[in-house]
């Protein structure tokens, strides 16, 4: 296998930087991306939406290819600031908990919560998704948006979903995947810079997605590629770092907050660009159910 499709890091290593990473960029990632921190989505020959608009229509479009119930129990692990679960607790009336690994994204993710209205349909909570304090059945749907790239133990995140799904439940996964498992030395390289600079532990062909929750008991697993969708994403990497070009006083601020890292940070979006041109890169989309 290639050796970018590996774990890159060890596993308190990796989880020290992402919470350093999402604990300190926090402003930053809201300033540039919004509350949503993943793709958008762009349907074909539809008028562009604009970024904002196409990450909702993300959203959207995985509620409808799980399809998340509506008043489902659902468990968003790797929750980010909250807003697919307050998106879940208002558009559908679901009971959502939230977790991630950033302390400083439960306090967001609990303030935006309450402006939104949502407080008593949602829970942020500080959990490793790979190893939960959940009872086996607890929830209706697991929502993983773009956080199983981050995870080192695939394996271990996937049958943690099953465990603490309900017989009948259905676990989302939208995540970043190569494009196959024959990269050239060259490719693997750019993966390992994304890696460094997203703190992502490592990638996988959707197809070894498949074949891990069909291993694990999951039936009617369907994937879907969507990097045709999302990959303008990247095309607007102008428009993600105009603000920090437009008023130089932000960097300057960012570099005494963040330190050199910023540089990195504005470095990755163009990486990303070109993961997707050159067909590195790919969209992976996946549902599965835990059999009844
Ligand atoms: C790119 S952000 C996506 C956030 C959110 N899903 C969204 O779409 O806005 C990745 C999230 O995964 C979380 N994460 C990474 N590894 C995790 C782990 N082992 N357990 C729980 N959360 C994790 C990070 O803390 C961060 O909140």
């Amino acid at each position: 296998m290639t050796s970018a499709l590996k774990p890159r890091w060890a596993t308190p290593d990796l989880h020290a930087a992402i919470k350093d990473h999402y604990d300190g960029l926090i402003e930053l990632y809201e300033d540039l991306w919004g509350e949503h921190i993943h793709h958008g989505y762009w349907a074909d020959g539809e008028p562009d939406p604009g970024r904002h608009a196409a990450q909702v229509r993300l959203v959207e479009e995985l509620i409808s290819f799980a399809p998340v119930p509506r008043g489902a129990r659902v468990l968003d692990a790797g929750c980010g600031i909250g807003a697919s679960s307050a998106h879940l607790a208002s558009t559908l009336g679901c009971d959502v908990d939230g977790i991630t690994i950033s302390e400083e994204q439960i306090r967001r993710a609990e303030t935006k919560a309450a402006e939104a209205g949502v407080s008593d349909r949602t829970a942020f909570r500080l959990m490793d998704a790979m190893h939960t304090d959940y009872p086996e059945g607890s929830f209706d749907v697991v929502w993983a948006l773009e956080s199983c790239e981050l995870m080192p133990d695939k394996k271990a995140f996937l049958a943690e979903c099953f465990r603490v799904l309900k017989p009948g439940g259905t676990l989302l996964v939208a995540t970043w995947c190569a494009r196959d498992d024959k990269l050239t030395s060259d490719e693997s390289r750019l993966l390992d810079r994304i890696y460094r600079d997203f703190v992502v532990s490592h990638v996988l062909p959707l197809d070894q997605y498949r074949d891990l929750a069909g291993g694990l008991g999951f039936e009617d697993v369907r994937t879907v590629d969507w990097s045709g969708q999302v990959q303008d994403t990247w095309k607007l990497s102008t428009d993600i770092v105009k603000p920090v070009v437009r008023d130089p006083s932000m960097i300057w601020k960012l570099v005494r907050a963040k330190g050199m890292d910023i540089f990195r940070f504005l470095n990755s979006v163009p990486l990303m660009k070109q993961a997707y041109e050159r067909d590195v890169m790919r969209y992976g989309v996946l549902r599965a159910t835990r059999p009844l």
